[in-house]
């Protein structure tokens, strides 16, 4: 069964094709993680995972959202439903601008707390900010996943020796993403989870499209290749993996 971290499904990019978004997934995929980047964005997630048993939700506030010192009430109260099982988007962006970077430290550091409190992994969001990214996360100790990774090899390394795990998606078909195949093939297989970070990013041979969780059979493909290994025993490891970090531990696959 076939797992997506991260997919931003509750976006007006989906409104028309959703249907057939999630009828394509439907027994391929055990789970699919609908993202929030902000308060209304998380709800929305949430409001789509209660309609269909294999979806859920991840809500935080995402470091591009971050315009001061936010309120964060907010996210304690939304955990509390069943389908939120992580907190995220959330993390640093240096790339547009550094107008915020200290706030946005801040409130990275605020949201690993109160997934630590709620017992949830996070999923992070780093762009621009591999550095700070690496020491917040270091020293905030926490479960969760670098969602698209795309920092080096040996950044990988030093994140999986602390237990991360390296969200893998369409950019590791590109052709030219040499170090995200270096990346995947020098990782242990049980540091790796797919998503798609719908809806962009599309594997190719969809590039350019807008991306959809069935699609992550060419991520599946592409990792196999460079692990070396066969499609099926990718894709139980990986389910494998998220059951570690999401729960379900005591399910058998
Ligand atoms: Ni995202």
């Amino acid at each position: 069964m076939l797992v997506d971290t991260h997919i931003h499904l509750a976006d007006k990019e989906y409104l028309e094709i959703l249907d057939q978004v999630i009828e394509e997934a439907k027994g391929r995929f055990k789970s699919i993680i609908v993202s929030g980047i902000d308060y209304q964005t998380s709800l929305d997630a949430i409001r789509l995972a209660e309609k269909y048993d294999f979806l859920y939700a991840s809500i935080g506030l995402h470091p591009q959202e971050v315009k001061g010192l936010e309120d964060l009430s907010w996210i304690s109260k939304l955990a509390k439903h069943e389908k939120v099982i992580a907190i995220g988007e959330i993390g640093l962006d240096y790339y547009w601008d550094e107008q915020y970077k200290e706030q946005q430290k801040e409130l990275f550091i605020k949201q690993i707390e109160i997934a630590n409190e709620l017992g949830l992994p996070v999923i992070v969001h780093s762009r621009s900010a591999h550095q700070d990214t690496f020491d917040i996360l270091k020293e905030h100790k926490t479960k969760g996943v670098l969602h698209c990774y795309s920092g080096s090899l040996e950044m990988a390394k030093e994140y999986t020796k602390l237990g991360y795990y390296l969200g893998i998606g369409g950019v590791v078909t590109f052709k030219n993403a040499k170090t995200i195949k270096e990346v995947v093939s020098e990782v242990d297989l049980k540091y790796l989870l797919t998503e798609t970070d719908g809806p962009y990013l599309t594997p190719h041979p969809y590039r350019g499209k807008i991306n959809r969780p069935i699609y992550i059979e060419y991520v599946i493909s592409e990792i196999a290749r460079l692990q070396d290994k066969t499609k099926q025993e990718v894709e139980d490891k990986i389910y494998n993996n998220y059951l570690e970090l999401f729960g379900g531990t005591s399910e058998e696959i």
